[in-house]
């Protein structure tokens, strides 16, 4: 099927709002025939689409193949600049050295690179992140906020609260930030962040916000060494998740909250983040570039870095990988 049919007939559909459309309607929206709309849904069928035929009331969608796009990412995006350019590719190293190329070459703010499947897909702390094919969501956002370099931590947090709400906002669940940036349901991992920074003497030129989101992994698709630390979306809700429209919903959530950072500053995000926050208050252990500390996290301060209560007196602590005791 032609990507300017496919685009309309789906666009019909959604303008609906899950109504049936009536035959009469696509044949005068498309200028075809009957018998070509029965050819076109039977096309839709095959790519995926679940549609629904009712003798006399027409077509209805019931459910969208769950695949990423441009396309699919754009048609219903509500937002001015974030995801507006959009550079997809199936399968890539990492979305985080695509989009470092992009800053280079002048992309603007907003600009979203997004795959399929990362043959090496970066995590923080030099770790490898796990992006298999078809299931997760691997993104990189290319932010041109203009903070001196000690704010950036700020957008790290930013961030988090932005896809923590719209994971809430698109499937119910209440998902908790670790400091300081993880994403966890139930008290696994379900979306890691990783940020880095093109900047310049005090003057940051560009952020790029990676999150890996495992979305429609079942068990099986994790590796053993992940079996008890990682879970999904779906493997959370036992539903499959539309990848676009969780997409689409992030862009929406994390233009609204930028917009307020621009605005007002990091406080309100600062009690955003510490609605969702599951560290604050326990006793963790915080491995450092500089050594290991152990103590009660206390929170953050305005500038989004962690206050650990040690033996010695408060620390802080600008980045560290943290594990939380039991007590
Ligand atoms: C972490 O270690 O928790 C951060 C993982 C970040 C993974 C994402 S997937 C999309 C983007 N591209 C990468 O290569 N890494 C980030």
């Amino acid at each position: 099927m032609r990507s300017a049919i496919r685009k309309r007939l789906i666009e019909l559909f959604t303008a609906s709002s899950q109504n049936f459309v009536s035959s009469q309607q696509i044949c005068d929206e498309l200028g075809c025939s009957r018998t070509a709309v029965w050819k076109h849904m039977e096309d839709l069928r095959k790519e995926g689409y679940e549609v629904e035929a009712v003798r006399r009331k027409g077509y209805r969608l019931l459910r969208k193949p769950d695949k990423i796009s441009e396309d699919e990412i754009l048609f219903g995006l509500d937002t001015e600049s974030f995801g507006r350019h959009i550079y997809f590719q199936k399968e890539v190293a990492s979305t985080q050295l695509i989009a470092h190329d992009l800053v280079n070459e002048g992309a603007p703010h907003g600009t979203l690179v997004v795959s399929d499947h990362q043959t090496n897909g970066k995590g923080r702390l030099q770790r490898a992140w796990h992006s298999p094919n078809g299931t997760g969501i691997w993104m990189s956002l290319i932010l041109r906020p203009e903070i001196p370099l000690h704010k950036a931590p700020q957008m790290t947090l930013l961030a988090s609260v932005a896809i923590a709400e719209a994971i809430k906002d698109q499937t119910g669940l209440r998902p908790s930030i670790k400091w300081p940036n993880d994403i966890l349901l139930n008290g696994k991992k379900v979306v890691g962040i990783l940020t880095e920074l093109k900047a310049e003497a005090d003057q940051v030129h560009a952020v790029i916000i990676g999150p890996g989101i495992n979305v429609n992994q079942t068990a099986d698709d994790f590796p053993d060494e992940l079996k008890n630390v990682a879970t999904s979306l779906r493997m959370e809700l036992n539903d499959k998740v539309d990848r676009a429209a969780l997409i689409q919903q992030i862009m929406s959530t994390f233009e609204k909250r930028y917009a307020d950072y621009i605005k007002h500053g990091f406080a309100p995000i600062k009690q955003l983040w510490e609605s969702y926050a599951m560290t604050i208050g326990q006793h963790i252990v915080a491995r450092t570039v500089n050594g290991q500390y152990t103590g009660k996290a206390l929170g953050i301060n305005e500038e989004g870095v962690l206050l650990l209560e040690t033996e010695e007196g408060i620390q802080k602590i600008y980045s560290a990988d943290i594990e939380i005791k039991s007590t």
